[in-house]
């Protein structure tokens, strides 16, 4: 049912270059997470530290009772297989047809048959809407079902941890909003910890049960979507206030700069949006770890913005994805 993760005083640079330092934050086993952050703030390097790919200078991963930043290197490749990675293009081998690319995996990391192998790909297609496209190649196929196929080979291998850098990244409103239903009705169903890289405003406010904000260097806030999205903290309302700056803005550290400046000259902040109800399943029950709306919100003291919780309006459509992309 997913594993917890700790990250404890990590730090990253290449060379003298800091990248972020002293992060902390705990991803709660089987939650979805969200990270945000301007262009550049370090969230790819995030991601592949988690994994083990790159190695920080200080502070420690420690899942499972195992510290990821001191073990050794036959260790970390056990360590390993408790992640899905999708890569922000899908990553996928140009020469070969989906199945293969989705069998890639398994082929390589375990000893299965190719009747269990095959079992084991279709049902993974299943799951993203991709059954019948077995044969095509990621040049024959839309940006969103590259980024499907991406998804299902993350998760040929059962993970508890699923990381997804930018998902989202290039997909047109209606095929965001389909992978997000994808995303929560996934975690659903398998119950994996879910670590998701998004620029997209709307996916963080709606989709995750935390979300954590790098910015300058520092993580400027990491903890259940209720408390982001309540927060006065003016980095973290520049970021999650959709009235104020879209996603595209706020890509650019500069620009968030500039905003702070004009913050600082007495530019009035409007006020927060009413926070919007999680993505619900596509059956509509509640997801293992879901909270109930306003339950950080009373537990905490804190009055929600006028309005919150009220309707679905930002939700996504609440059916699969068609094979058409
Ligand atoms: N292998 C590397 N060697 C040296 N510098 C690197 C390496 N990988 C990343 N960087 C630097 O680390 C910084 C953060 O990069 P990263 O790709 O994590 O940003 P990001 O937050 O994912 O940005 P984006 O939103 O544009 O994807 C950048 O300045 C980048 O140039
Ligand atoms: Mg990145």
């Amino acid at each position: 049912m997913g594993v917890e993760i700790t990250v404890e005083g990590l730090t990253k640079s290449f060379g003298r270059q800091v990248i972020w330092q002293d992060v902390s934050l705990t991803l709660p086993a089987g939650e979805i997470s969200v990270m945000l952050g301007p262009s550049g703030t370090g969230k790819s390097v995030f991601l592949k530290t988690l994994v083990g790919l790159l190695k920080p200078e200080r502070g420690s991963i420690m899942i499972q009772g195992r510290d990821l930043v001191t073990l050794r290197e036959a260790d970390l490749y056990e360590v390993r297989k408790l992640f899905g990675v999708l890569f922000q293009d899908g990553a996928l081998f140009g020469s070969m047809s989906l199945y293969d690319n989705i069998a890639f995996p398994l082929r390589e990391h375990t000893k299965k048959s190719e009747s269990d192998v095959k079992k084991i790909v279709s049902e993974k297609m299943e799951m993203v809407g991709l059954t019948g496209s077995e044969s095509k190649l990621p040049g024959e196929i839309s940006g969103g079902m590259r980024k499907r196929a991406g998804l299902a080979r993350a998760l040929v291998l059962d993970p508890e941890i699923i990381l997804f850098d930018e998902p989202d990244s290039g997909l047109d409103p209606v095929r965001t909003a389909y992978l997000n239903q994808l995303i929560i009705d996934l975690n659903d169903a398998i119950q994996a910890t879910f670590l998701i890289v998004t620029h997209d405003v709307n996916t963080a406010r709606t989709v995750p049960d935390n979300i954590g904000l790098l910015y300058h260097r520092h993580l400027a806030m990491f903890g259940p979507r209720e408390m982001l999205l309540s927060s006065e903290e003016p980095v973290v309302r520049q970021f999650l206030n959709a009235q104020r700056q879209g996603p595209i803005g706020m890509a650019e550290e500069k620009d968030a700069d500039e905003l702070a400046q004009e913050e600082a000259e007495g530019h009035e902040m409007p006020p927060l949006p009413p926070i919007p109800l999680q993505l619900p399943t596509s059956a509509g029950n509640p997801r293992p770890t879901q909270r109930e709306p306003g339950a950080w919100c009373r537990e905490n003291g804190v009055t929600p913005p006028p309005g919150s919780f009220e309707s679905h309006s930002t939700a996504a459509p609440r059916t699969t994805p068609e094979l058409a992309s």
